[in-house]
């Protein structure tokens, strides 16, 4: 079976408490011989405590941050700059389409923040929503996530992710690229079977434990 890189991206979802529980009862549902490489992205206040869970339930899994601010340490109130980010996480998310939306972050700022991550070491993941979306140079991890299939239960075909996948992949020369949108326990494997792709990024899967375990062991 192929090796999965699995991004479980919890958006603004789970407190302290929540957090904790979602743990417990994954590591109870956890299979130890999942061959899926697992990367967590919670809230960047809950960074510290699940690195400490991972270590609790030995679940060797990374942590990744859902955002990082496009400028150095400095004067810019409520930023959170990549140095901060690199005492807790390995990876970091740039250019969902939440935050191009939302937010308004331009390909300008994506590729500033790009290059704040790798000023310290950490990974970037790219998103792009299909084939015309700009990616910075030497970008090693893209996620293709269509707009109209985040959060709606409608996630793209396997043959058009396929196809996305394979042209980041061949005229790109993209190493990794996963797909996300509507991916949970019961399709994943549609997915995992396309040769193109890498890996995916849960959304809403990743916020029921029960589901998420059932994800990486299916991936
Ligand atoms: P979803 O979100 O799995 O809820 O569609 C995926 C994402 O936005 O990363």
């Amino acid at each position: 079976m192929k090796h999965a890189l699995i991004i479980g991206n919890w958006k603004s979802h789970k407190d302290v408490s929540e957090a904790k529980k979602w743990f417990r009862e994954l590591a109870a549902a956890v299979s130890s011989s999942d061959a899926s490489e697992v990367i967590l992205c919670p809230s960047y206040q809950l960074l510290p405590l699940c690195q400490e869970e991972i270590q609790q339930y030995q679940l060797h899994w990374k942590l990744g941050a859902q955002n990082v601010s496009p400028f150095p340490a400095g004067k810019h109130t409520g930023e959170v700059n990549a140095n901060q980010i690199k005492d807790f996480a390995q990876y970091v998310l740039i250019g969902h389409s939440e935050r191009r939306n939302e937010f308004n972050e331009t390909d300008e700022i994506l590729f500033e923040k790009v290059k704040r991550v790798r000023e310290v070491g950490l990974t970037p993941v790219f998103f792009v929503q299909g084939r015309k979306t700009p990616i910075p140079e030497g970008i090693n991890i893209v996620a293709y996530e269509p707009t109209f299939a985040i959060g709606t239960g409608h996630p793209d075909t396997p043959e058009d992710a396929e196809a996305v996948a394979h042209y980041f992949k061949s005229v790109r020369h993209v190493p990794t690229v996963l797909y996300g949108g509507s991916v949970d326990d019961t399709n994943v494997n549609l997915f995992m079977s396309c040769s193109s792709i890498d890996g995916i990024v849960p959304g809403t899967a990743s916020l029921d434990p029960a589901v998420f375990a059932r994800l990486t062991h299916n991936a």
